[in-house]
């Protein structure tokens, strides 16, 4: 098993950014991670600026709605779609996340985690193998920021991600904001988490900021990330090695120079738990 190509630092690309990124072309992000159902339509805007992007900057898809945890059948009309994108985008790679978001043919529009159960582990590693088949390739799967748990849950978050990885073959996508989030919420250690996440199926790290109401925090991803939150990215760092990562800002959205900023605090965190030169600011200056 190998993991994809080490793409360096990026970040999630939003519309507000389309006509900046064109115009100045910054050579400080190395690649774009966008949300697959944001491009589903063919033509448009949209499109347009996608494409126009890709002629600069390798893209890699993010999606939503894959549910791979529902009780309902997969919707291979969603999975046609997400293909045919990928057909036409060749993104590195394709991701989604451990959840359900609907059941009965009802959206919740939210990602809804899994109750950690080997009935779950069974249905979610035969889904996945189903939808890897389905597009010919192997997908990441992402750890979820949760706010409930479920009294049938049996194992860990970390176990359950681990042996369906293993069970599925497929890559993870490592959110360590959500890690952060998740260990506030429900009180375990984050480090203890990151140990038992298998190092060589982590292709790529989410980072993001939260709303923190004292009693929980909300993975809002409308704030600047937080230190604490890159202190745990310096210890994925060093456990992980060298992993593709991003920063994910979906409201509150500032200038792109301000997002480029933060991606230049994540390259030194990176780069000293690597122990590499902080003056590098591209990933073919690194792997050279
Ligand atoms: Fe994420």
């Amino acid at each position: 098993m190998s993991r994809y190509d080490y793409l360096g630092f990026g970040l999630g690309l939003r519309p507000k950014h389309y006509d900046r990124i064109l115009e100045t072309l910054p050579t400080e992000i190395d690649w774009f991670e966008i949300i697959s159902e944001d491009y589903m339509v063919d033509g448009g805007n949209q499109h347009h600026y996608l494409f126009k992007i890709r002629e600069h900057y390798p893209i890699v898809m993010h999606g939503v709605s894959l549910s791979i945890g529902s009780c309902d059948p997969l919707d291979f009309q969603y999975l046609e779609k997400l293909k045919a994108l990928a057909d036409r985008l060749q993104p590195p790679w394709i991701s989604d996340h451990f959840c359900w978001t609907g059941v009965n043919g009802n959206n919740l529009h939210d990602l809804m985690p899994l109750p950690y159960t080997e009935e779950a582990l069974d249905h979610v590693v035969d889904r996945i193998k189903q939808v890897q088949d389905f597009l010919g390739r192997r997908i990441l799967l992402e750890n979820p920021s949760s706010y409930v748990t479920y009294t049938e849950t049996s194992m860990s978050e970390p176990d359950f991600i681990r042996e369906t990885a293993e069970r599925a073959d497929c890559l993870l996508l490592l959110d360590v904001n959500n890690v952060y989030v998740s260990s506030f919420n429900h009180n375990f250690d984050p480090i203890d988490y990151l140990n038992k996440i298998p190092v060589d199926r982590v292709q790529q790290f989410h980072m993001a900021g939260h709303l923190n109401l004292k009693t929980h925090i909300i993975d809002t991803h409308d704030h600047p990330i937080i230190q604490d939150v890159w202190d745990l990215f310096s210890v994925a760092a060093k456990r992980f090695g060298k992993v593709s990562a991003m920063i994910e800002r979906d409201d509150n959205i500032p200038p792109l120079e301000e997002l480029i900023d933060e991606l230049n605090t994540m390259k030194k965190i990176a780069y000293e738990a690597w122990g590499e030169n902080s003056n590098h600011l591209h990933a073919e200056e690194v792997a050279a």
